[in-house]
């Protein structure tokens, strides 16, 4: 009993201490409150802010941000919420208040500024540039069987585009294959190289596409190459594989069991229908000689 009492006592204290936190303002230093963004807005650190908003504040905070998610929690694009500095948001990130789960663990710093200059973007579009056309090459190296990407400017002057995330891809039948790295980023000189992987089976010369995107990207616009090589295995058709009797095989190459299988089990039900129809006829037979 005591025990219980004891249980219950705590419990009602961690309870009014929530209700009395929630009710309490959240205070921030005004140190705390000047401290300043240290990244500027641009689509890069927008791709790093949305990735944490959907990975880490989306659940509570709604898909827009709006406060509608699972949990009552506040709109963070209201315009009382985005009348506070920087500073004072970041601090609430890194430490939390009852619900709102402290992030000074879980985040980088880098990721909590993104994803404030994310907040500001979602009710002011135009603070982010927008994204720029760029050129993709793409070229082969025979010898050690890998695929160069280049990224460049469209302009004439070819400025190589650092930094660029390329997917590979090897042309299948039904879709596309990713090879490559999970990130593939150009080097300074705006290419990357991935190699081609072994075993892979081309078309009747062996020849495979390697396809290179530059896709869901926030500096670029979607953009997509494509090179031919005779890398692969030649497919084999006419395989002699389909030349004797096999499941797989044409109408006259079917396996001897299942041609008797079959054609016994038809055999069968009408050995069946004919006995029956013999049956009725001799008991009409046998009716006649009965009623004499
Ligand atoms: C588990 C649910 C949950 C998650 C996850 C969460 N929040 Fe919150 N957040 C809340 C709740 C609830 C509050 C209200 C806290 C209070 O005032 O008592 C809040 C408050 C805030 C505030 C202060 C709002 C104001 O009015 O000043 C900010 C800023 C904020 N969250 C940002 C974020 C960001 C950014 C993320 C992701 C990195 C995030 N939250 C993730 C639930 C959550």
């Amino acid at each position: 009993m005591a025990k219980l009492k004891i249980s219950l006592s705590i419990i009602l204290v961690i309870f009014s201490l929530g209700v009395f936190s929630q009710s309490a303002q959240w205070m921030v230093s005004s140190d705390n409150a000047k401290k300043p963004n240290p990244l500027e807005i641009n689509p890069k650190n927008m791709a790093v802010g949305k990735n944490t908003f959907s990975k880490s504040c989306k659940a509570c905070h709604g898909i827009n941000a709006d406060g509608k998610g699972r949990i009552q929690s506040p709109s963070l694009i209201s315009e009382t919420f985005q009348k506070q500095t920087d500073g004072v948001i970041f601090y609430k990130i890194t430490t939390g208040k009852d619900k709102m789960p402290s992030f000074k663990a879980k985040l980088k710093e880098e990721e909590i500024w993104s994803v404030i200059n994310y907040l500001r973007v979602l009710v002011n579009p135009s603070a982010v540039p927008p994204a720029v056309d760029v050129k993709l090459e793409l070229s082969a190296d025979d010898g050690q069987k890998s695929i160069t990407a280049f990224v460049h400017s469209l302009d004439s002057t070819k400025q190589p585009i650092q930094d660029v995330d390329i997917h590979f891809y090897l042309k299948r039948d039904f879709g596309l294959m990713r090879i490559g790295e999970p990130a593939n980023n150009t080097k300074a000189d705006g290419k990357v190289t991935v190699n081609f992987p072994e075993n892979i089976i081309g078309d009747l010369d062996g020849k495979v596409t390697v396809i290179a995107k530059v896709e869901n990207n926030f500096l670029y616009n979607d953009t997509e190459s494509a090179i031919g090589r005779k890398w692969g295995t030649a497919l084999v058709s006419g395989d002699e594989k389909f030349n004797h009797r096999a499941l797989w095989g044409g109408r006259d190459k079917s396996p001897l069991w299942l041609l008797f299988m079959a054609n016994g089990i038809i055999f069968g039900v009408w050995a069946v229908i004919i006995y029956v129809i013999y049956n009725i006829f001799r008991i009409k037979k046998a009716g006649k000689i009965f009623i004499k």
